[in-house]
């Protein structure tokens, strides 16, 4: 074995900031989603809001990127992409998809299921809307997921369409928001000896969460 694999192997860490337990934890889980999102965004952990979004293609191999979060409520997770790019060509042949939040310092993961669907159209125009000019021109210039010959693509195609829209771009038709509906969750807590606290959260026939301890 190689000297930098044989320290990898030696790398360890013990868990023992929290814990999380049946009785202190929310019975619904987007209220405990957001208790622990607020406590990630006030603790000041790298962004936050950075989220693992896997995808299966038909081929049935799964694929991951990171996604911010961009909107919650009981409908679901929001985030924002491009339609034509691979995440978004396999979310059309397959709806199913899993996000995770890996919030290192404080030790928690939280993991989502559910299906996926887009958002409205006035709700991607809104958020696209608010955000900055280089970012709605971004969305033009890049073919996201596409093979291009050279970062000097981006930069003509961004003063391609800078040019043509000047200071109102409108929604490009291939980028838009995608929500989650969540029908699983699983919290994870690190703690003392590999003992690690999960908590999952299903739907029981009549829609009501419950909540069942996993093994670590
Ligand atoms: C911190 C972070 C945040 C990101 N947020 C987004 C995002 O909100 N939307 C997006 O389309 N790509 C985002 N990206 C880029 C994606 O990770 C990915 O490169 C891109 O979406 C293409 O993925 P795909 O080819 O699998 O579709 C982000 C990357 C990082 C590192």
């Amino acid at each position: 074995m190689s000297k930098t694999s044989t320290s990898i192997a030696d790398l360890r860490k013990s868990y023992e900031r929290a814990e999380l337990s049946e009785d202190a934890s929310q019975a619904d889980p987007l209220k405990q989603f957001e208790q622990w999102l607020n406590e990630a965004i006030s603790s000041e952990v790298p962004e936050p809001n950075a989220m693992t979004l896997a995808t299966v293609g038909a081929d049935l191999r799964p694929s991951t990127r990171v996604v911010l979060i961009k909107g919650l409520d009981e409908r679901g997770i929001v985030w924002y992409t491009n339609y034509d790019s691979r995440k978004g060509r396999e979310l059309a042949g397959n709806p199913f998809a899993a996000l995770q939040f890996h919030w290192v310092e404080l030790e928690r993961v939280v993991r989502i299921e559910g299906v996926v669907e887009k958002v409205s159209d006035e709700e991607s125009d809104a958020y696209f809307h608010s955000r900055p000019l280089d970012s709605r021109i971004g969305a033009w210039a890049s073919p996201q997921s596409e093979v291009i010959g050279g970062r000097a693509v981006l930069v003509a195609n961004a003063a391609r369409y800078g040019a043509q829209f000047m200071l109102q771009p409108p929604r490009p038709p291939h980028w838009g928001g995608y929500r989650l509906k969540p029908e699983q969750w699983q919290f994870w807590q690190g703690r003392k000896s590999r003992l690690h606290d999960r908590l999952r959260y299903r739907q029981d026939d009549t829609g009501l969460w419950v909540r069942e301890r996993l093994a670590p």
